[in-house]
């Protein structure tokens, strides 16, 4: 795994072809192998394909524009009505979100996540793009497919950020 943790990289361009379904299973198979709070798990994911959807999704943020050329978007949401431990929700989804990136990664696909919540106006915006019934918080919005661009992930590691008490 720790191959994809340091190959991942925020991929913005897409080629137009599809990604297989089974791909897509793969990916959200990841995403629910994912700690929780209490294992609450308290995930859903909608998978868009529809074309209108998506170019509707792009436009949720003044960020989220590259999500226009995407083939697929994944949004990951919060269902509210199954939490144990409310407070930690979006530290569940964000790592749920972060298995969706390294599981692209690892299927030689490319993606990036899109700040959806906690900015109320973008959630809201995809609320209503996606009918969501209103115990389901929309946490984020991954666009994902076959790269349209090459990119090498930089070395982040810095010694002065770490400090060792001994
Ligand atoms: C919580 C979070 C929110 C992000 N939101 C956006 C976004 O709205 N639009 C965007 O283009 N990239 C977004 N990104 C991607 C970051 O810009 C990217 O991860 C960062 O620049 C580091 O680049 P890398 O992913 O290629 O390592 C987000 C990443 C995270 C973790």
């Amino acid at each position: 795994m720790s191959q994809e943790i340091f190959k991942r990289v925020s991929i913005r361009k897409f080629e137009s072809r599809p990604v297989e379904s089974s791909k897509l299973e793969k990916i959200l198979r990841a995403a629910m192998a994912a700690p929780s709070a209490g294992n609450q798990q308290p995930w859903e994911f909608y998978v868009v394909t529809n074309q209108a959807k998506i170019k509707e999704l792009a436009q949720c943020s003044p960020y989220s524009g590259c999500a226009a050329n995407a083939p697929v978007l994944i949004v990951p949401c919060v269902n509210q009505s199954k939490l144990k431990f409310p407070e930690l929700d979006e530290i569940d989804l964000a790592i749920a979100t972060q298995n969706i990136l390294l599981e692209i990664t690892a299927l030689d696909l490319g993606g990036v996540w899109l700040a959806v919540a906690p900015f109320t106006d973008r959630m809201q915006k995809v609320s209503q793009i996606l009918e969501l019934d209103d115990n389901l918080k929309p946490f984020a919005i991954v666009a994902l497919g076959y790269p349209a661009e090459n990119k090498t992930q930089q070395d982040r590691f810095d010694e002065a950020k770490v400090h060792y008490v001994e």
